[in-house]
């Protein structure tokens, strides 16, 4: 049988397709394979592809003895993200990161990729993000991406193993959870709706109907600060528990983030040692988590030459300060009430404090978490909503609450992407994210 007969015979057989993570399973057999030449080079007579088809990678090798002379020419077209289906036999090759190689006998072009843009080795952030419908296509951001995916997984198990029950709270909204200053208004038939900042509240209402509560989904702020940390749109994971008090509260967290890295690590070794994350810093996420109310992380502050006074807010460079001291995530509780938000529950020890934390994310890396117990009194909160110069019109519903079996309860909300940017040791928030949303990016 000729080359070219054979070459057409393995074509026509149908030989199943298998995914690149599978392979190992396919040693010493015909299989084909759709995906995308990540690389290529060429030494004489033979071609050397690096395949990938979002499962895994593969070198696949072309030599001219083992192919049809058509086949083998119709490799010169082929470039950096050209899309091709092949069919070879799986070879043992303990040297290569898959364990084998693919010797293939067919080859077919799907999709021309020519002058694929992002060739060379180094380019500007700025034409990374207008190409980013490409630029994940590179290791990197699949890694990125498959770690943001397996912490959401985790992070529903974890709440199905706490007895929660997800919960989906809307994206349009008729009032405000956050403050009025990051949010994005939306037209709505002669109404003005907004853009859920937090479904809190509406958690808040549903603890009551079924106890422990989350949610997951985008949020949006229009955060007029260009930083590392802040999109316009981000995914928040938010739960709520009745009966839940602060201290209760900090150790859901606690057991969740600790939870949350422990698994991590154990099933996206791989992707982690791609992005050359130092997991050692991850290893050291164990309980207890150290804490320091606000007052004590003041006084450290000003101890080390900080220009900051009591009732200032924590910016990013005094978080820093503070969290750099630990190698585990930091607590800090008890911020004056004029910095939180109007729903938070005053200290009773001091009423100008209230019973909320936020927690650090170690190695510098900012807020993940902002939590609080809430205000369970009816007079209070109409107090409240005064001093924050809300409508109290607008929160009828949520006064319901207070007035029908009022309960104490606590809860918090975990930023997906400053999770993955920690998890990840990224030096920006967007690299986190898809198609991340910021003051200046819409596109792509
Ligand atoms: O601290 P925040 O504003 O808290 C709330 O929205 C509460 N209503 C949550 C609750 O108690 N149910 O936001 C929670 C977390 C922050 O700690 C941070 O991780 C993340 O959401 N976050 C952002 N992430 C990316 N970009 C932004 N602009 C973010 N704003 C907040
Ligand atoms: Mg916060």
């Amino acid at each position: 049988m000729s080359k070219k007969q054979k070459s057409n015979k393995i074509m026509n057989m149908k030989t199943s397709n298998i995914y690149l993570k599978n392979i190992k399973q396919y040693i010493g057999q015909q299989v084909s394979i759709k995906g995308w030449v990540a690389n290529c080079r060429s030494s004489g007579g033979i071609y050397f592809l690096q395949v990938r088809d979002g499962s895994g990678y593969c070198q696949a090798i072309v030599s001219r003895d083992e192919v049809s002379s058509k086949v083998f020419s119709a490799c010169q077209q082929i470039n950096l993200e050209t899309s091709i289906q092949l069919i070879g036999l799986v070879k043992e090759e303990s040297r290569a990161p898959s364990g084998c190689e693919i010797q293939v006998n067919d080859l077919k072009i799907i999709g021309q990729s020519a002058d694929w843009p992002l060739g060379k080795k180094e380019h500007g952030i700025d034409f990374l993000m207008n190409h980013r419908h490409l630029w994940f296509r590179s290791p990197r951001q699949v890694a990125i991406l498959k770690i943001r995916n397996e912490i959401i997984i985790i992070l529903r198990e974890f709440f199905k193993q706490e007895g929660f029950i997800l919960t989906d709270t809307p994206i349009l909204t008729g009032s405000s959870c956050e403050g009025v200053s990051t949010l994005f208004k939306v037209p709505y038939f002669g109404q003005t709706a907004y853009l859920t900042q937090s479904g809190q509240l509406y958690l808040e209402a549903l603890s009551a109907a079924l106890g422990k509560v989350y949610n997951f989904g985008p949020t949006f702020r229009a955060e007029k600060s260009k930083t590392r940390r802040h999109l316009t749109e981000f995914w928040m994971l938010e739960a709520e528990v009745a009966w839940m008090d602060h201290q209760g509260n900090m150790a859901l967290q606690e057991k969740m983030i600790s939870y949350l890295i422990g698994q991590v690590l154990k099933r996206r070794k791989q992707e982690l040692i791609i992005l050359e994350r130092d997991v050692k810093q991850l290893e050291k996420v164990i309980t207890p988590f150290p804490h320091l109310t606000y007052d004590q992380a003041i006084g450290y502050l000003q101890k080390t030459g900080c220009k900051i006074k009591w009732g200032d807010d924590l910016g990013a460079d005094e978080e820093t300060i503070l969290s750099k001291q630990y190698d585990r995530p930091l607590f800090i509780e008890r911020y004056p009430a004029k910095l939180k938000a109007f729903y938070m529950k005053p200290d009773p020890d001091n009423p100008k404090l209230t019973l909320c934390n936020d927690l650090l994310a170690p190695e510098g890396r900012g807020e993940i978490i902002g939590a609080s117990q809430r205000i369970d009194d009816l007079a209070t909160l109409k107090k409240k909503l005064k001093e924050f110069k809300l409508k109290e019109a607008d929160y009828q519903w949520y006064l319901d609450l207070r007035r029908y079996g009022t309960f104490p309860h606590s809860g918090f909300g975990l930023g997906l992407e400053r999770i993955v940017t920690w998890i990840c040791g990224l030096s920006h928030v967007r690299e986190a994210i898809s198609f991340p949303r910021l003051i200046n990016r819409l596109q792509p």
